[in-house]
């Protein structure tokens, strides 16, 4: 549910990026980006004091059933049981501690709870599809969930998102944040999704795709995705704006 569109078309956005893996501001085919992308070069603004001393969400402020989607209601969520599990990672392979993860995501039909979502696929009562937890000392965080269903949209002609998870890492400071989409292994949807091919490398590509791990999955309960995140160098996982 990051697909609005807010602003006008920008060529030159575009080249910004063009020696990023990160999609472009401009991605034409993703029609909401010649609206939302910028029109005028971007200027950097150096954090202020208050904002790398300010609040940000520490150990307290994350509940022990937070990671879990599964037992955030009285009964269970229908679908595919899922662990999704990885470490948060710095250019140099370091792990990034302490940090928040949080993700979102549609349900088992492919709704998520947002009222600006018409498909007309049910709501789980059970299932609000959103979590949150703190990696490790190893940069390790773990999800249990359920595997998200592919929705339409209205980017074109029988438009389908492929199955996905939106992620989103707060760094030191909240306006440090970074939020990308985690996809499942060999989706027939990959080819026909323009978020998905906004990303011009396909090396790029794929480390947006989780892996599935015999080692994670649990038997009789849940199968388990490994994804690793890792914020900025030459292997850096694909980050939206
Ligand atoms: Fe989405």
């Amino acid at each position: 549910m990051t697909e609005p569109a807010t602003r006008s078309e920008s060529p030159s956005s575009a080249e910004r990026r063009s020696d990023s893996e990160d999609p472009p501001y401009l991605y034409p085919d993703y029609v909401a980006t010649r609206l939302r992308a910028p029109t005028q070069p971007l200027v950097f603004l150096p954090h202020t004091l208050s904002e790398l001393t300010g609040p940000a969400f520490g150990e307290d402020a994350v509940g022990e059933l937070d990671h879990d989607l599964t037992r955030q209601h009285d009964g269970e969520p229908i679908g595919q049981r899922i662990v999704v599990a990885g470490r948060l990672l710095d250019a140099d392979g370091r792990p990034i501690r302490s940090q928040l993860v949080e993700i979102w995501q549609a349900n088992a039909a492919g709704r998520y709870v947002h009222e600006v979502d018409r498909h007309p696929a049910p709501l789980d009562p059970n299932f609000t599809g959103a979590g949150r937890c703190l990696t490790d000392d190893d940069g390790r965080y773990r999800f249990v969930t359920i595997k998200p269903g592919s929705y339409p949209w209205q980017n074109h002609d029988n438009a389908w998102r492929p199955a996905h998870i939106h992620f989103s890492v707060f760094g030191r400071a909240f306006t440090d944040r970074l939020v990308t989409q985690m996809y499942f292994p060999d989706d027939p949807l990959f080819d026909h999704d323009p978020i998905f091919q906004s990303v011009r490398d396909p090396e790029a590509r794929l480390r947006m795709v989780s892996s599935f791990d015999l080692e994670l999955t649990e038997p009789n309960w849940a199968h388990g995705y490994v994804f690793d995140i890792v914020v900025g160098g030459a292997k850096a996982t694909p980050l939206e704006d």
